[in-house]
C-alpha cells in the first residue's frame, strides 16, 4: 500500500505501459486517473481497475488540446482532491501511428507536426496544468517517458526522436529546476524496446531481448515512491545496454 492516499494521473492510460502503471498504482492503494483519447479502450481499462476494487476515473481527451488538459486536471482534483504523481505516457512514433513508412523527406510533413504535438507538447501541456496544482500542494512527482530513440536518433521518426530528446533533457531538467521550490520532482524514464507490441522484439539489445513492460513500470513505481525521493532532474535509460552496443543492425 505504498501509494495509499496518493492520486496518480496517467496519460496514455488505456494501453501498454500507461495502463500497466494504472493497474500497479491501484494495487498499491492509489486513486488513479486514466487519461486517453481512445474512449472504448479507456472505458474497458477503467472498469477493470474499478473491479479490483479501486478508486479510478477515466477522462477521454486529446492531450493536444490544452483547454481539455486543464479540464482533465480540474476533474481529477475535484474528484480526488490532489494530483501527487503525473505519468506522461501518451505517445508513439509517427511512422507507426500514422502508417507512413517512407523516408523522412518522402513522408507528409504533417506526421511530424502530429508527433511533436502529441509526444512533446502534450507532455508540456500536462506538466504546465498539473504543476499549478502541485505548486499549491507543495509536493508532487512528474514522470516523462523518453526513449532510446531520443538518445540515438530515429532515422525516419525525426519528430519522435526530437520529442523524446527534448523530454529527456530540456523538459525534465527545466521542470526539476522550477519544481524544487515547490517540492516537485521531475524524472524521465527512457526505455529501449518494450513488448507492449510484438514488433518491438526485433530491435536488438545487449540483453538479447526486449523489455517486459513490467520492468519499465517497476522503475516508474520506484522513482515515484518514498525510496525514490532523492532522484530528480535525470533520465534513466532502461534499454538492455543498447545505447553502448556495437553492430545494432
Ligand atoms: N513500447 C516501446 O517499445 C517504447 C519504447 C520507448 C518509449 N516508449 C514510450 O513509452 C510510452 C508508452 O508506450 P506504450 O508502447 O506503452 O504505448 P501504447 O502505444 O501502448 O499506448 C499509448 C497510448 O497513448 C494514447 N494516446 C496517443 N495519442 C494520444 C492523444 N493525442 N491524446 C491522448 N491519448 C493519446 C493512445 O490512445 C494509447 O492508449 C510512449 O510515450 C512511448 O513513446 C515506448
Amino acid at each position: 500500500m505504498e501509494f495509499q492516499n496518493k492520486t496518480v494521473l496517467i496519460t496514455g492510460g488505456a494501453s501498454g505501459m500507461g495502463y500497466l502503471c494504472g493497474q500497479c498504482y491501484a494495487k498499491e492503494g492509489a486513486k488513479v486517473v486514466l487519461v486517453d483519447v481512445n474512449r472504448e479502450a479507456l472505458d474497458k481499462c477503467v472498469a477493470e481497475i474499478a473491479a479490483y476494487p479501486a478508486e479510478v476515473m477515466g477522462v477521454c481527451i486529446d492531450i493536444r488540446d490544452y483547454s481539455k488538459v486543464v479540464e482533465a486536471r480540474d476533474m481529477a482534483v475535484e474528484r480526488f482532491g490532489s494530483i501527487d504523481i503525473l505519468v506522461n505516457c501518451a505517445g508513439g512514433a509517427e511512422t507507426r501511428v500514422c502508417n507512413a513508412h517512407g523516408e523522412f523527406h518522402q513522408n507528409p510533413i504533417d506526421i511530424y507536426d502530429f508527433s511533436i504535438d502529441v509526444n512533446l507538447k502534450g507532455a508540456i501541456y500536462f506538466g504546465h496544468a498539473v504543476m499549478a496544482q502541485m505548486a499549491e500542494q507543495k509536493s508532487g512527482v512528474i514522470i516523462h517517458m523518453g526513449s532510446i530513440t531520443g538518445e540515438e536518433g530515429g532515422s525516419t521518426n525525426v519528430g519522435y526522436a526530437a520529442s523524446k530528446s527534448a523530454l529527456m533533457n530540456g523538459v525534465t531538467k527545466s521542470i526539476a529546476q522550477l519544481g524544487a521550490k515547490y517540492n516537485v520532482r521531475s524524472v524521465c524514464i527512457a526505455p529501449g524496446p518494450v513488448l507492449t507490441r510484438p514488433g518491438m522484439a526485433s530491435m536488438k539489445t545487449m540483453a538479447g531481448r526486449a523489455a517486459d513492460p513490467q520492468e519499465i513500470v517497476d522503475m516508474i513505481l520506484y522513482v515515484t515512491s518514498k525510496k525514490g525521493e532523492f532522484i530528480n532532474g535525470t533520465t534513466f535509460l532502461i534499454d538492455g545496454g543498447r545505447n553502448v552496443m556495437f553492430n545494432k543492425g
